[in-house]
């Protein structure tokens, strides 16, 4: 089969590492980065790093309000899905670039392919859920990577169309964690190279949720501020002005501000901390793999796999809580693995055939 992907923020690009892997063994794909993240430390590194095939087109579509993002996405990707006429076209996750993907292909009656499908937050107030729950809609073939995932489409009605293989980012996880960790240092803001401290908290926050003001940013920072070692806060370009004036502002000294990393460095900062406070729905996950404990700082659970044994923590963007949250020990069953076995991606493969086979229309 000919199959377009679509790529366009970070977590897709990791997710693409372990797919387009698998996929380029059995079938022809053409790659298309929409540019939603454009940044060399946001898209071109994971691109080296991981080995990711170069993009057959790049569309150059970043920034403005979702609707704006959206729809030049969704007309560029049209017209190359014209030209290219693939049979199918696949799509990662939940961002603005899964969305117009999908969109565009089913409109001119191409079969979509959705991977990481079935997650639900329970509100239309997050843009993630919004793409979501459309683009589910909107597959031939969704992929989940949970069996709570899979059951939230069954009682969508989707069932049929519905597979649970396990998370793909297990996959890029087990696949590159292992892997020697040559530059244990992260680049600041200035472009200077900060050595690791030999303890230290792990945080990324990006989502709209928590970075519309300068109040939640400073609930957090002040939290991790107050904390036994360092904080390494690996910070989104779109909270770089906020997370430096917020620091400055309050004096935050505990808090080690650096560029986005690589995800070589991101995994191994993962396993390596003490704890990890984040809002990213793939961090938290990685954490849990790594069995390191981690605080969620949102209002909704995400992956409510991991929110065991005081593993995962909901917290709000409040530093008493989030102090509160990380003051408690987590416990690990060895035996629990909600996730898979880290080949999502073969097993997808494996489905795409038979439905090739036996299903296409
Ligand atoms: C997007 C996804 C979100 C994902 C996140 C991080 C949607 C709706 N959201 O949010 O699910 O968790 O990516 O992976 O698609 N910017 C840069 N350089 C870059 C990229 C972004 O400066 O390389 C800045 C721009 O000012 C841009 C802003 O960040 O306007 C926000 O980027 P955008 O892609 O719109 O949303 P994310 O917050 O990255
Ligand atoms: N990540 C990274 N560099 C960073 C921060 C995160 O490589 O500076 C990785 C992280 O290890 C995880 C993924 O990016 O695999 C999560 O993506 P992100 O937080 O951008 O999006 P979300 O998970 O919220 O959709």
């Amino acid at each position: 089969m000919r199959i377009a992907t679509i790529v366009g923020a970070r977590p897709q690009f990791i997710k693409a590492a372990a797919g387009s892997r698998a996929l380029r063994k059995f079938h022809n794909e053409v790659l298309i980065h929409t540019g939603q993240h454009y940044d060399d430390n946001m898209s071109a590194v994971f691109f080296r790093e991981l080995g990711i095939p170069e993009p057959d087109y790049n569309l150059g579509i970043s920034g403005g309000s979702h609707a704006q993002m959206t729809s030049r996405m969704l007309t560029s990707i049209e017209s190359i899905l014209l030209k290219e006429t693939p049979d199918a076209v696949l799509v990662y996750g939940d961002t603005n670039s899964t969305l117009a993907g999908a969109l565009a292909a089913v409109k001119l009656h191409i079969p979509v392919i959705h991977v990481e499908a079935g997650n639900r937050l329970g509100t239309l107030d997050s843009p993630e859920e919004v793409n979501r729950i459309m683009t589910d809609h909107i597959s031939t073939l969704d992929f989940c990577a949970t069996e709570d995932a899979l059951q939230k489409l069954q009682n969508e009605g989707l069932g049929d169309r519905a597979y649970c293989v396990g998370n793909i980012m297990y996959d890029s996880y087990l696949y590159y964690s292992d892997l020697a960790w040559d530059t244990p240092q992260v680049i600041s803001f200035d472009g200077d190279k900060t050595p690791i401290p030999q303890e230290y908290y792990f945080m990324t926050c990006h989502r709209e949720e928590n970075t519309y003001s300068d109040d939640p940013l400073t609930e957090i920072l002040m939290a991790m501020n107050s904390l036994d070692a360092p904080t390494i806060y690996a910070v989104h370009p779109r909270n770089h002005n906020r997370a430096k004036r917020v620091c400055e502002m309050h004096g935050f000294s505990n808090i080690i501000l650096t560029q986005p990393v690589g995800y070589i460095d991101s995994v191994h900062l993962v396993k390596n901390a003490k704890k990890i406070v984040t809002d990213s729905g793939g961090l938290q996950c990685e954490a849990f793999y790594a069995g390191v404990q981690c605080v969620f700082v949102l209002d909704y659970v995400v992956w409510p796999e991991t929110m065991v044994g005081n593993r995962n923590q909901l917290a709000k963007a409040d530093h008493a809580d989030i102090i509160s949250k990380l003051s408690v020990s987590q416990t690990i069953d060895p035996n629990y693995h909600p996730f898979g076995d880290g080949h999502a991606a073969e097993k997808i493969c494996s489905i795409l055939s038979n439905w090739e086979r036996n299903d296409k229309k």
